[in-house]
């Protein structure tokens, strides 16, 4: 009886994905940062004749890009003596790496202070106070104007004991995250037939990081840089250095740099070519990743979606293209499905008929 049951479920049971490789984070959370799945873009990849992958970065434990920088902060801290149990934790964030630090910081028992713009999502201020942080939204200045968010963050450190101001735009340990972990991953995954990567910056960490590991392993990857109205990264890359111009704005959280910061100016000279994504391709991708893809993502993973086929199309047939799924949308749902907000940005007629209907919220 015993063996007839085992020999009707042995089949049953065979492994649902042949190339399932288990994860187990012996060592807690920390060691759940990375190694997210690599998705093929199916539909997309078809109609090009090229292959775009998605790296999908919402997987991480914090559900974003940004645990990965935030598990390099404290972890390279703690072993240069910087930080000491029970201390805290100080950043100036957009919200996706205050909510990696937190996890992480929590994790280990340290606490965790956040100054951000006061113009971010409010459901990203929500989901830092939840994970216990203490959060100063403040007026949105430019960096050279000392109430400038990364700066209040560097004095609210220096007026603490065993405080560590993780100083996310110049700290190196950012970058040598994707340079040890996120470019790793790809190459691996794609069993090193990466013909390109591309993916907006913020701080440049991802970017930078991750390019910097490919370009080692194959100097022939193409990379280049994807950016939203308002950065100063495209025209500086497009004039090799010699203008750091930025005009517009865009409704993506994250990226868009007004300088460049101490992670981009390590690598930026890799870039292969830069692309100026408009805010109507992007949400246009957004709805269509979500309707032919099912796939869920924010504002940055659709530009750098538009910005993967556009380089596609500079590749020949067949190649492989890497980019980054940075978020999921739902810390911006309330934004980026609502027809009224997306009417208040003139992004409402970018949406194809055909996808409006996902925009259900007043
Ligand atoms: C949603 C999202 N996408 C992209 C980025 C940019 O990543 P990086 O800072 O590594 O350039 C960020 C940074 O905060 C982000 O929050």
């Amino acid at each position: 009886m015993l063996k007839r049951l085992f020999s009707s479920t042995k089949g049953a049971m065979e492994s649902y994905n042949a190339s399932f490789e288990p994860l187990f984070a012996s060592k807690g959370l920390t060691s759940a940062v990375g190694n997210t799945p690599l998705v093929k873009l199916n539909r997309i990849s078809d109609e090009i004749g090229r292959n775009i992958y998605g790296k999908a970065e919402w997987m991480n434990p914090g559900g974003s890009v940004k645990d990965r920088a935030a598990l390099f902060f404290i972890e390279e801290a703690e072993k240069r003596g910087l930080i000491k149990p029970g201390g805290t934790i100080v950043e100036g964030t957009a919200g996706n790496t205050g909510i990696g630090l937190a996890h992480v910081a929590r994790s280990k028992g340290y606490n965790v202070v956040i100054y951000m713009p006061n113009t971010q999502a409010p459901s990203k201020i929500q989901t830092l106070k939840l994970l216990g942080c203490e959060v100063y939204p403040v007026p949105v200045v430019p960096f050279d104007n000392p109430e400038n968010f990364n700066h209040q963050a560097k004095r609210h450190a220096e007026r603490l004991e065993n405080a560590y101001w993780t100083n996310q735009f110049d700290n190196l340990d950012n970058r040598m995250a994707h340079i040890k972990m996120t470019g790793p991953e790809i190459y691996k995954q794609l069993q090193g037939k990466v013909h390109a990567f591309t993916c907006s910056l913020g701080t440049g960490g991802t970017w930078c990081g991750t390019s910097r590991y490919l370009k080692t392993q194959n100097p022939e990857i193409k990379c280049y840089v994807a950016e939203p109205p308002g950065s100063c990264v495209y025209s500086y890359v497009k004039t090799g250095g010699k203008s750091l111009e930025r005009s517009g704005s865009s409704f993506t959280e994250g990226i868009g740099q007004g300088r460049i910061t101490n992670n981009v100016a390590q690598d930026i000279e890799l870039a292969d070519d830069a692309f100026l994504i408009p805010d109507e391709e992007s949400i246009a991708m957004l709805y269509r990743l979500l309707d032919e893809e099912g796939i869920y993502v924010g504002g940055t993973s659709a530009l750098n979606v538009v910005a993967a086929v556009r380089a596609a199309k500079l590749l020949p047939e067949q190649s492989n293209i890497v980019t980054i799924l940075a978020d999921s949308a739902h810390k911006y749902s309330d934004r980026i499905f609502s027809k009224s907000w997306l009417q208040s940005k003139n992004l409402y007629e970018a949406i194809p008929d055909k996808l409006r209907k996902y925009a259900i919220l007043d």
